[in-house]
């Protein structure tokens, strides 16, 4: 008998966030209001960051981090090559160019080292990546940016409630958070914008609303001008409230969340261990808290018997999900046949990378699914094995 389809992921919203969102219905104010600014407390709270800013994704935050930190032609930004295409495209858009720089062939994160190789004087800004839920090695990272006087955005889309040296991603620097349906908090779509720059905050809040000096929200409820003026040209990247709503109960329930993930990530690196070839995602030796964002195993075709693409197709035969957390941005048609015509070459060291995004997969992870379902998968993949190496 076919069995019932198992997700790569599934949004944990329970009931509290059900009765949250018909309370904001009923309220009759939607868009942004109350709901983005408690939002933004309780990231504060968690981070410990001194501002927060909700936005409509953490696209949004990109774009206004360039923007804001006025990134255009002539300039270079280092970024990897392995993540999500959105920071990719926005430095295309604003002018810029992406320098790639490669990562750890094992965990996926760059180096500090790796990034120094690519500064020149036209470098204007480094956006590393938290990877799937660990943390980049920040010290090493923020030492290099502060030598070399260059501004940071730590893309932290992965990781709400991961911890660097006991410290929750978000207290340092500049971040910015992704709450897409898939993260491990969501509001639908979302991203969250944290500094402890008050001018920079400012910037980047009057930027996601037209440039206005005051929002929406402050305007109707606090008895502002209607005819608050737009001080500069600015996009429209606001959060409503009623996605906002969303992301408040399972803020009250990350350490929960946080822990039903770590606990099925034990349970399939226990399982996964045996098996040839497949290999998870290594985590950094230094101290850290995982919040085990994406379920990641690299899939050596050599000793399994079968390549990542295979074992896609077979598990969606048996109603699995999975997916690939990234196929490489320099890889991508756009900048496969136009990188060279207008930036030149491409940074030629980046074999960890290319080697990863052939090979890397991930599994079903989400809050609600049990131990069994992570059986299910690691049985899945067994028999494939089995069946792959037979004569
Ligand atoms: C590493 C990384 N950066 C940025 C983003 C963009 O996030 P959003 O979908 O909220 O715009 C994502 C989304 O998955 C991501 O994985």
């Amino acid at each position: 008998m076919e069995q019932k389809f198992l997700p790569l992921c599934r949004p944990a919203i329970e009931q509290p966030e059900i009765d949250a969102v018909i309370e904001v219905l009923k309220s009759g104010w939607i868009t942004t209001g109350p709901k983005n600014a408690e939002l933004e407390n309780v990231i504060k709270a968690h981070t410990g960051a001194q501002h927060a800013v909700a936005l409509s994704s953490a696209t949004a935050g990109l774009h206004l981090s360039l923007v804001a930190l006025g990134i255009g032609p002539g300039d270079e930004v280092i970024t990897p090559s392995m993540t999500w295409v959105s920071t990719v495209n926005l430095i295309t858009l604003v002018g810029a160019k992406p320098v790639f720089v490669d990562v750890d062939a094992d965990t996926l994160m760059t180096t500090a080292e790796r990034i120094e190789s690519l500064i020149t004087d036209k470098t204007k800004l480094i956006i590393p990546v938290h990877y799937a839920g660990a943390p980049l090695d920040l010290d090493a990272i923020y030492a290099l940016a502060e030598r070399y006087q260059i501004p940071l955005i730590e893309d932290a889309a992965h990781a709400i409630g991961c911890e660097y040296k006991g410290r929750p991603i978000g207290q340092t620097g500049h971040c910015i958070f992704s709450l897409h349906a898939i993260k491990n908090v969501t509001t639908a779509e979302g991203g969250i914008f944290t500094t402890n720059d008050a001018q920079l905050a400012e910037r980047i809040r009057r930027l996601k609303f037209h440039g206005l000096g005051v929002d929406a929200f402050d305007r109707e409820n606090q008895g502002r001008a209607p005819q608050a003026e737009v001080i500069e040209p600015g996009f429209k990247y606001n959060m409503p409230d009623l996605c906002a709503v969303l992301a408040l109960g399972q803020m009250q329930r990350l350490t929960r969340i946080t822990q039903q993930r770590q606990k099925l990530v034990a349970h399939y690196r226990q399982l996964l261990a045996e098996l040839p070839g497949i290999r998870p995602l290594q985590v950094p030796e230094y101290d850290h808290q995982h919040c085990c964002h994406l379920m990641i195993i690299r899939v050596e075709p050599h000793l399994c018997g079968f390549d990542r693409d295979q074992l896609i197709s077979q598990l969606k035969q048996l109603n699995i999900g999975a997916g690939i957390h990234f196929k490489a941005c320099h890889s991508q048609k756009y900048y496969r046949d136009h990188y060279l015509s207008r930036f030149g070459e491409i940074n030629p060291n980046l074999q960890n990378t290319e080697f990863n995004s052939q090979r890397i997969c991930s599994l079903p992870l989400f809050p609600d699914m049990q131990l069994s379902d992570v059986e299910r998968v690691v049985n899945a993949i067994t028999h494939f094995i089995g069946t792959s190496n037979e004569t």
